[in-house]
C-alpha cells in the first residue's frame, strides 16, 4: 500500500488552552486576541495547525468542556469578529486551525437540557439519557470519570440523567436521530466557515450499553467503546469525509488493534486518534514512573497498527489533561531539565504520525508545586482531593498525589517572560504562575542557542524537510533495552536513525549490526558532539539523530 501524501500528515500541530495562552484585556485570562498576537511565533516555531480547546459559550464547570451554546464564543474569550480574524490571519501566515468538538455531552446550561428537564413528556426530554431510579438509588452502579456516581437526580422530574464526566455535563442521547441531526448540522455551520478540522473530544463514549449491565473491574465499560458504536461513529464520519479536514478523535479504550477499523484510510472514522495506551490519563493512584520498555511497546504497537498506508498517527506527550512530560517521564532536577525535554521531542516528534506540541512543552514547562488545593481548578482534581480525604488521607498525603497527577498542572499560563505575570497578562493570572518562569520562558529562551526552544525549532524543521521523518517506515531496534529508545525511518535511500536515553543514568549500549555507525552523519544531538562507536556509553537523557550518509 503507498501512502496517501495529505497536508495533515506534513504539519506540526501546537494546542492552544486558550485560558492560559495570551491574555491582551487585561482580565487575567487568555483571549483570541492574544492567539492571534502570537501567531507569528508559532509561525516562526515551525507550526502547521493550531488545536484551540473549547472556546464556545460555557459556564466553565470544566472550563469549556460544558458547552451551553455550540455557535457562540465565550465573552472572556472575544467575539465572532475576532474569531474570523485569528482564522484569516492563520491563513494568511499558511497556518490551519482545528476546533475542539464536544459532542457526547453539554452543558446542563444548554436549552436543549433545560427543555428537556422541564417535564417528563417534553420534546426535547430524549435529548439526554433518562431513567428511573431503584428504591434504594439510581439506576445503575455507574460511576463518573469525574467521581462518584454516573447519575444525578432531578427532583422536578423525579428521575436521573446520565452523565460520564460532570454532573454539569449530561450526555446526549446518541440513539436519538435529532439529536444527531442537530449535532451534524452544526458541524456543518463551523465547516461552512472554513475552519480545517476537528479534535473531537470523548468520542468512545457515545455509545452506552444496556442500563442492566453492572459495572465491572473496569468501571467505566459500560460506556467506553461499547459494541455499536460504529453506527454512530459512520453517520459522523460521513459528515466529515465531504470535505479536506483534519480529524483527530479522542479515543479512551480504543486499542491497537481496532486502529484500522477506526483509521483505515477509506472507511475509518477519523484521520487520526489520540490513543491512551502510553499515557494513562485517569490512573490516579499510581507512580508515574517511566517503563521504558513498556512505553517502546505501546509506541510500537500503534506505529505498526498503522503502518504502509493503513492509517495514520496522532503523536503527543502532552496536553490539558495530564501533568508536564518533563516531570512524568523527564526530570526537573537542574542537571537534567534541559536533556530530558529535549530528549522527550525527539521521543515523539520524529515518529510516523502527526505531533501535537502542547503550549509550554516547546520551553520545557514543568509540573506546578501547588502550596494547597485551594490553588486547584480542575473540578474532577477537587472531586478526588476530597474523596482522598473522606477515605482518611491525610491533607500532606493527598496534596502529594495531586501535585503528581492534576491536570492543571499543565494549566498554568504559558511562561512568555520573567516578568511578574510571566508576560501572560498584566494582572494577576486565573490560575496560580509556575515560578520556575524565571528560568524557563519564551523570551530567554529564544536568545540561547542551546534553549529547549530552539531544539524545538531545529527538530521540528528537520521534520519539515524530510520526506522519510514524514512518509518513512518505523522501526524499533533493541526493544528490550531498558532506557534506549532506538528507533529507525526510512524512505527509499533517506534513512534516520533515532537514539534516545530516557534515563537518569548512563547506559551502554551495542547498536544493532544493520546500524553501522560509521556510515551515519550526526544531524542533531542534545549533548556535546562527542564521537559514538558501535558500543556506546550514552548520558543521563541523551539523545541524538543520525542521517545514512
Ligand atoms: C476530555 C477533555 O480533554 C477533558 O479536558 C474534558 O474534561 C473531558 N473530555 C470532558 O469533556
Amino acid at each position: 500500500m503507498t501512502i496517501k501524501r495529505t497536508w495533515w500528515k506534513e504539519a506540526v500541530g501546537y494546542q492552544i488552552y486558550p485560558r492560559s495562552f495570551m491574555d491582551t484585556d487585561g482580565d487575567g485570562i487568555g483571549d483570541l486576541n492574544g492567539i492571534r498576537s502570537k501567531l507569528d511565533y508559532l509561525k516562526d516555531l515551525g507550526i502547521g495547525f493550531i488545536w484551540i480547546t473549547p472556546i464556545y459559550e460555557s459556564p466553565n464547570i470544566d472550563n469549556g468542556y460544558d458547552i451551553s451554546d455550540y455557535q457562540k464564543i465565550l465573552r472572556t474569550f472575544g467575539t465572532m469578529e475576532e474569531f474570523d480574524l485569528l482564522l484569516d490571519e492563520a491563513h494568511a501566515l499558511g497556518m490551519k486551525i482545528i476546533m475542539d468538538l464536544v459532542i457526547n455531552h453539554t452543558s446542563n446550561q444548554h436549552p436543549w437540557f433545560l427543555e428537556s428537564r422541564s417535564s417528563v413528556k417534553d420534546d426535547y426530554r430524549d435529548y439526554y439519557i433518562w431513567a428511573d431510579g431503584k428504591v434504594d438509588g439510581p439506576p445503575n452502579d455507574w460511576v463518573s470519570i469525574f467521581g462518584g456516581s454516573a447519575w444525578e437526580y432531578d427532583e422536578g422530574t423525579k428521575q436521573y440523567y446520565l452523565h460520564v464526566f460532570a454532573k454539569e455535563q449530561p450526555d446526549l442521547n446518541w440513539e436519538n436521530p435529532r439529536v444527531k441531526r442537530e449535532l451534524f448540522s452544526m458541524i456543518d455551520w463551523w465547516l461552512d466557515k472554513g475552519i480545517d478540522g476537528f479534535r473531537v473530544d470523548a468520542i468512545s463514549h457515545i455509545k452506552k450499553a444496556p442500563l442492566e449491565t453492572p459495572s465491572t473491574s473496569d468501571p467505566f465499560e459500560s460506556f467506553k467503546n461499547v459494541p455499536g458504536i460504529e453506527t454512530h461513529l459512520e453517520e459522523l464520519r460521513d459528515v466529515f469525509k465531504k470535505r479536506d479536514i483534519l480529524t483527530v478523535g479522542e479515543a479512551n479504550g480504543v486499542s491497537a488493534d481496532e486502529a484500522y477499523q477506526w483509521l483505515g484510510e477509506h472507511e475509518g472514522y477519523f484521520n487520526m486518534l489520540f490513543e491512551f495506551d502510553h499515557i494513562s490519563l485517569w490512573n490516579k493512584d499510581e507512580q508515574e514512573t517511566l517503563d521504558v520498555i513498556h512505553f517502546k511497546q505501546a509506541i510500537t504497537r500503534w506505529q505498526e497498527a498503522l503502518a504502509d498506508g493503513k492509517g495514520w498517527n496522532a503523536l503527543y506527550m502532552e496536553n490539558h489533561d495530564i501533568p508536564r512530560s518533563v516531570s512524568s517521564f523527564g526530570s526537573e532536577e537542574s542537571v537534567f531539565w534541559q536533556a530530558s525535554a529535549k530528549a522527550l521531542a525527539l521521543t515523539f516528534l520524529l515518529l510516523q504520525g502527526t505531533p501535537f506540541i502542547y503550549q509550554g512543552q516547546e520551553i520545557g514547562m514543568t509540573n506546578m508545586p501547588f502550596a494547597s488545593i485551594d490553588d486547584i481548578d480542575a473540578v474532577d482534581t477537587k472531586n478526588f482531593y476530597h474523596e482522598m480525604i473522606h477515605a482518611g488521607v491525610s491533607p500532606s498525603k493527598a496534596m502529594n498525589v495531586i501535585r503528581r497527577t492534576a491536570r492543571d498542572n499543565s494549566r498554568t499560563p504559558m511562561q512568555w517572560t520573567a516578568e511578574e505575570y510571566a508576560g501572560f497578562s498584566k494582572r494577576k493570572p486565573w490560575i496560580v504562575l509556575n515560578p520556575n518562569k524565571q528560568v524557563i520562558n519564551v523570551l530567554d529562551e529564544s536568545m540561547d542557542s542551546h534553549s529547549v526552544l530552539n531544539f524545538y525549532k531545529e527538530v521540528i524543521k528537520l521534520r519539515n524537510q524530510s520526506e522519510a521523518l514524514i512518509y518513512g517506515t518505523y522501526k524499533l531496534y533493541l526493544p528490550d533495552h531498558p532506557q534506549l529508545f532506538v528507533y529507525g525511518r526510512r524512505l527509499g535511500e533517506e534513512r534516520f536513525v533515532v537514539i534516545i536515553n530516557l534515563s537518569n543514568e548512563f547506559a551502554s549500549a551495542d547498536l544493532p549490526e544493520n546500524v553501522q555507525i560509521e556510515e551515519w552523519n550526526l544531524v542533531l544531538c542534545n549533548l556535546n558532539d562527542h564521537s559514538i562507536h558501535q558500543h556506546t556509553v550514552f548520558a543521563p537523557y541523551e539523545a541524538r539523530v543520525y542521517k545514512h550518509k
